[in-house]
Order: C-alpha cells, then sequence, then structure tokens
C-alpha cells in the first residue's frame, strides 16, 4: 500500500516524539540562500570544519551543541568573533534538530555518536556532513546508509580526500594503465599517538561535562581523562584505533583506484601491543591487515608510537605495478619506474585544500541536491574495510565471504558486526 505525505509526515512526526525530538522541519535552500548550520560536537575536527563552512559567505552558524559546556563557552566566542553573530547553545543534540531553521548539521562527535545524529538529523529533513568513519559498526553503517536514501538527505562523509585535486589525479594515473599490472597495495599509518596516552586512575567527571550523553549508547563506564577528549579513539566502544582512524582515509584511496566497492574474498589480521605497557589502550598498537581480492592484495599496517614509515613518509599508500610503484600521501605523489619500464613521471603536489573543497562541495549539493563526492556508499565502503580488520585482529579469525550467503561465514566476526545500545538509546529502525 502506498504512504501519502501526509501519512509519512505523521508516522515520522510520532516517530521523532518518541525519541524526544518534536515537529519535523525540511526547508528547501536554494541557490541564494543564506544556509544554516547547526555543529554538534565542538572540540576539535567539528569545530575546524565549521571554521572551513564559514568561509562561505552564505553560511551562517546557527547552533552549537556539545557535552562538556566549557567547550561550548569557548566555542561560541570564537564563532562570535569570526561572523559577528552569536550561536544559539545546545547540551542535547535533540533540542537542537527541533530548530526547523537549521538546513544541516555537522557532526563532530566521538565514532561512537554518528549513527544517532546522523539519522535523527535525516529524518526531520536537514542534511548531514558527518565525520569519519561514518560510524563505529557496520550495523550502524547500514542503517546510515539507508535512513540517507529513505529520507533524500545529502550526507557527506568527512573522508576529505576525495575531494583533493591531487588525489584524484593519483588515482587517475593508477587507473590509466601506466604502472602495468598492480599486484598489490600497501597502505599505512604510524603515528605516535595511537598508542593511547599514559594511564592514569579513573577519577570522578567534570562538572562541567555531562558524562552520561559522552558516552550515549556505549556501555556504562567510569570517567578516565585517558579515555576522554581525543583519547577515545583507542578505545573499541568509542572507535577503531589507527585503523579506523586513518584506515578510512586511506584504504579509500585503494578502493577507488581498484574501482572496489564490494567485500574482499577475505580479511586476516595480526597484531598487538608490544611497547605501551604504561599506556591506556584498547585497540592494537601494531597491526598487520591482509585483504584479498581476486586479481591482487592490499596490506595494511599501522604503528602507534612512532612516527616514521616507508619512503619517509609516516602514513601513505603504494600501488606497487610491474612497470613502477605509485607513492602518494597528502603532500604529494610520485612514481619510482622499474628500470626502463616507464618513462619519468612529475611528482604532484597538493593545494593544501582539500578539507575547503570538500565543505565547498557539500555547499554545492545542499543546493543542487547531487550526489555529493564522499555519499554514504563511499563512506560505508571504506568504514566496512576499516571495521573489518579490527574484526578478524580480535577474532584471531580469517574472515572469508561467502558469496551465495552474501556474508561471512564466521559466527563469531557477525557478532562484532552488530551493535548493542545501553538504554534508553535504541539503534533506529529504518
Ligand atoms: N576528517 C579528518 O581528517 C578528521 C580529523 C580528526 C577527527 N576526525 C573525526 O572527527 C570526529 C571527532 O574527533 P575529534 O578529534 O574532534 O574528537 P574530540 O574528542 O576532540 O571532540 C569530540 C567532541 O564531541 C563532543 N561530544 C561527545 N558526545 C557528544 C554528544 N552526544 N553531543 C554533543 N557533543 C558531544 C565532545 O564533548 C567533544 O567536544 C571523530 O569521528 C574523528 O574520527 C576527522
Amino acid at each position: 500500500m502506498k504512504t501519502t505525505r501526509r501519512e509519512f509526515v505523521k508516522k515520522s512526526t510520532a516517530t521523532l516524539v518518541g525519541m524526544g525530538i518534536a515537529g519535523i522541519g525540511a526547508k528547501k535552500v536554494s541557490a541564494n540562500d543564506k544556509i544554516l548550520i547547526g555543529l554538534i560536537g565542538c572540540r576539535n575536527m567539528g569545530f575546524a570544519n565549521l571554521k572551513w563552512f564559514l568561509k562561505n559567505q552564505e553560511v551562517e552558524c546557527a547552533a552549537l551543541c556539545d557535552v562538556d559546556s566549557e567547550i561550548l563557552t569557548e566555542r561560541s566566542q570564537e564563532v562570535a568573533e569570526l561572523s559577528g553573530k552569536k550561536p544559539v547553545l545546545y547540551k542535547d543534540f535533540r533540542k537542537l534538530l527541533e530548530d526547523k531553521d537549521i538546513d544541516a548539521v555537522i557532526v563532530g562527535t566521538p565514532d561512537h555518536w554518528h549513527c544517532i545524529p546522523t539519522v535523527y538529523a535525516c529524518q526531520v529533513g536537514k542534511d548531514v556532513y558527518v565525520e569519519k568513519p561514518m560510524a563505529n559498526t557496520i550495523q550502524e553503517c547500514d542503517i546510515m546508509q539507508k535512513a540517507a536514501q529513505k529520507y533524500g538527505r545529502i550526507v557527506q562523509v568527512g573522508q576529505q580526500q576525495r575531494s583533493a585535486v591531487h588525489w584524484a589525479d593519483a588515482i587517475k594515473f593508477v587507473k590509466s594503465g601506466e604502472l602495468g599490472k598492480i599486484r598489490r597495495i600497501n597502505v599505512w599509518a604510524n603515528f605516535n599517538y595511537a598508542a593511547g596516552r599514559k594511564a592514569v586512575p579513573d577519577e570522578p567527571p567534570p562538572a562541567h561535562v555531562d558524562f552520561d550523553m559522552w558516552l550515549g549508547p556505549a556501555p556504562k563506564r567510569t570517567f578516565n581523562p585517558a579515555r576522554f577528549h581525543g583519547y577515545w579513539r583507542m578505545f573499541w566502544d568509542y572507535g577503531g584505533g589507527l585503523l579506523t582512524d586513518w584506515g578510512v582515509h586511506l584504504i579509500d584511496m585503494a578502493l577507488w583506484a581498484m574501482d572496489v566497492d564490494g567485500p574482499p574474498k577475505s580479511v586476516s589480521s595480526a597484531g598487538g601491543q608490544f611497547d605501551c605497557a604504561d599506556n591506556a589502550i584498547e585497540t592494537a598498537e601494531t597491526q598487520h591487515v591482509l585483504y584479498q581480492f581476486e586479481n591482487f592484495i592490499m596490506v595494511w599496517e599501522h604503528n602507534g608510537g612512532i612516527q616514521t614509515g616507508p619512503n619517509r613518509r609516516n602514513y601513505g599508500l603504494a600501488f606497487v605495478g610491474t612497470n613502477g610503484t605509485l607513492w602518494a600521501d597528502r603532500d604529494n605523489w610520485e612514481v619510482i619506474p622499474e628500470e626502463e619500464r616507464m618513462a619519468a613521471v612529475e611528482p604532484h603536489k597538493t593545494d593544501g585544500m582539500s578539507n575547503e573543497h570538500h565543505v565547498k562541495n557539500f555547499i554545492h549539493c545542499l543546493k543542487t541536491r547531487e550526489k555529493p563526492n564522499c555519499d554514504v556508499n563511499i563512506g560505508r565502503n571504506a568504514a566496512y574495510y576499516a571495521h573489518l580488520g579490527n574484526i578478524a585482529y580480535r577474532t584471531g579469525q580469517k574472515l572469508v565471504w561467502n558469496n551465495e550467503k552474501k556474508y561471512f561465514d564466521n559466527p563469531e566476526a557477525i557478532e562484532f558486526i552488530k551493535t548493542n545500545y545501553r538504554a534508553p538509546w535504541k539503534l533506529p529502525e529504518i
């Protein structure tokens, strides 16, 4: 039976009231309109994004939301200085979503808090710029993809390399075939922060933080500064270590170049915590992941606690072909030819504007309703690969794709694909 628009609005409104949001407020942005933005999660990347948004004269920051009122006050003053207007401040993102004038939200919260605000925003008719990785579990990514599609929203995932000029021409070069047969792609990231910070005892949460709301759908846990702002990345309930933090950006480049938008044949992983005994960390400090495809392999490697890497790049990709190897990172790409098999290639440098381009692309898509450069399908695919690597590591199993079942032949792995939310939060049903 077909649902009429009136029935749809009635049903959606009932759902929204159920999740603590009053009203539905889709607004259409036309070419000359002001674009009103709300930011959810203001400390680091969320605010960096907002500043790139504000470089576009049609953008205004209408509201900020954070569970840390010190951050909220500080960021609100900065917005007032930048734009001359004070935003409305919220501690609960559901209240921000009730503002019918807001066109789009930036979700700059830790990874475990990407799914719910994104889905709720789609349900009230707002477009979303959500940070990467798209979500903290594969099941959440699936729900977000469905929500964007069902509610017809523009959702850009914050993998800004998708809008970078020098990455696009590196990918074009790989696809040109000049490197010959590509049999292997090495992808790696080595960063000090990913070994966690020095462990300290638990303590009461600061008075200016609503810690229960920070935990949200994640399990109840005592407060510890080494698991909080910024450092949550190294704890499974909130993040996935370097593999989800940097892996989605870099693995996405490999998938793009090789035209991969489905699962690998298998995934296996090894690693551990070998040099961080005094630190607070649950994720792998050192990790290796092997992705098997029909005609090539992709190898991910990361090391927390160090910052050097192959070819003097602490992170990057190497596309290994018969005629030469293309090395790429955010600064540049270059080709090292196999002797006499190909002509020298001029190195290409970045214009240093990937974030600006990515934000501009989102704003353009708000007006035109075109597909953004990193839509939910691309964001979901990259997040899948990162999470699969972590699932292989955590189960100690080689994950093998079963094409008939369209799933992995590993019951234990499937448990990690699912999401268990802490009440009263419920996994949205789309
Ligand atoms: N695209 C990139 O290059 C890039 C770079 C850095 C971070 N990121 C991503 O950005 C996201 C945020 O990372 P970060 O480094 O800014 O983390 P952070 O810990 O520095 O900041 C997160 C902010 O979200 C707030 N917050 C937490 N729960 C909230 C809630 N329920 N409602 C409102 N606010 C809430 C926190 O109080 C904090 O202010 C992550 O997903 C991360 O992976 C992307």
